[in-house]
């Protein structure tokens, strides 16, 4: 397994735990599957080795990396899903910007796009067989190492997000300079969203190919956009890539479940279950009643404890767990939180998070 070269994306391990995949079809499997949003994180000492000293888009260009950040919190806790670590941000590299993770500051662009003329700076055709190569190549050799212990996620950011950071640079409170070209430049922006989304659905076709088992697509600067902006902006550009991911997968005989993560979008409810994605992944604002009779039984949810209950004490996060449960029900339901994992968050209440989610549900389903 030494030269990745001659891992090919066949002969993978028997799947064991098909928890996760079952609740994503709409069933009841013997409990409720849990995985964590950046369950490969800073909060793991093991992540921190292994990630000192390098640079954070030369530790995704590895698969050797990627496979074993991904491995590590399953060696810890008995999660019922894998997500392969990467970033959203390789598509605009892929593309052909520059971007850098800097310490403290995040993801940082070398040179934002200002203008409309600035798309011509992008590469017209993209390549993604060898551009994100890469990317492909960790997830076979992910699936070999995982020996069918759960199944593993793939994922992509959504245009309106990959947009936004494109625009911004990095980061942002208000996320004004990518807004302003909805406004100032519609076709503009129309364009740009256009070109993501064709990238988008080869990457996810692709990973698909290398061996993901269902994938993900982050939306997580929807919330900056309001109802209006959001159903001319994000809401098509998602169901265009559901539709043509799901189409191009059944010419090949497959079919992976997917996952839409609209971050914030609490207004989208609706719309975000008719929208060809089997899961809708939900923020922590978003109370669990009010979801499933919002999505009226069209989707699985999944979601969605605060993150910030993990630094309550341990009973503490076993009692929020058990009224999630029981408000999303134990049918159709991935837990997970309602964004990813922070640095400082202790490994131990992240295991007592998993622990709780596994013990709550047996014991509901049982009381049927
Ligand atoms: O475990 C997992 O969830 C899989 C790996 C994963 C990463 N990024 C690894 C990562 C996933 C799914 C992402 C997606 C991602 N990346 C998103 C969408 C999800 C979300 O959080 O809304 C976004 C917006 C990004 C862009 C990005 N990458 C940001 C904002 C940061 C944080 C920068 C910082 O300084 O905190 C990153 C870096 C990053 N991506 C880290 C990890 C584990 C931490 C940095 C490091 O390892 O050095």
């Amino acid at each position: 397994m030494s030269n990745n070269d001659v891992i090919l994306p066949k002969d993978f391990p028997e799947l064991k735990n098909d928890t996760f995949l079952r609740a994503a079809r709409g069933e009841e499997p013997e409990h409720v599957p849990v995985w964590c949003m950046r369950q490969a994180g800073r909060y793991l000492p093991e992540f921190r080795e292994i990630r000192a000293g390098k640079d954070f888009f030369d530790t995704c260009r590895s698969p050797e990396n990627c496979c074993e950040l991904t491995l590590q919190p399953l060696r810890r806790f008995p999660f019922d899903a894998s997500i392969i670590f990467s970033d959203i941000l390789v598509i605009p590299q892929a593309m052909g910007m520059e971007v850098q993770m800097l310490t403290g500051k995040g993801p940082t662009f070398t040179d934002p796009l200002k203008e409309p003329e600035d798309l011509q700076r992008l590469r017209a055709k993209v390549d993604v067989n060898k551009e994100l190569d890469y990317v492909f190549k960790a997830i076979t050799l992910t699936r070999h190492k995982i020996e069918g212990k759960v199944p593993l996620i793939g994922f992509t950011g959504a245009p309106w997000t990959l947009m936004s950071y494109m625009i911004e640079g990095g980061g942002s409170t208000t996320h004004s300079k990518a807004k302003r070209w909805l406004y100032r430049h519609p076709d503009s922006s129309h364009m740009l969203l256009k070109m993501l989304a064709d990238v988008i659905v080869e990457y996810l076709v692709g990973q698909v190919a290398a061996g993901a088992q269902a994938l993900q697509v982050f939306e997580s600067h929807a919330g900056i956009l309001g109802p209006v902006e959001f159903r001319e902006f994000s809401l098509p550009y998602l169901r265009d890539i559901a539709r043509r991911v799901k189409d191009r997968l059944k010419e090949k005989g497959q079919d992976v479940p997917m996952i839409v993560f609209a971050k914030d979008a609490h207004y989208a409810l609706e719309d975000l279950s008719e929208s060809h994605y089997e899961v809708v992944s939900l923020d922590w604002t978003i109370d669990p009643r009010s979801a499933r009779e919002r999505t009226g039984g069209k989707v699985s949810l999944q979601g969605n404890m605060d993150p910030c209950a993990l630094y309550a004490p341990k009973e503490q996060i076993s009692d929020v767990v058990r009224k999630m449960l029981e408000g999303f029900g134990t049918r159709g339901y991935i837990a997970n939180l309602g964004h990813g994992l922070y640095p400082d968050m202790d490994p131990e209440n992240v295991g007592a998070f998993v622990d709780a989610v596994h013990q709550h549900s047996k014991l509901l389903i049982k009381q049927k």
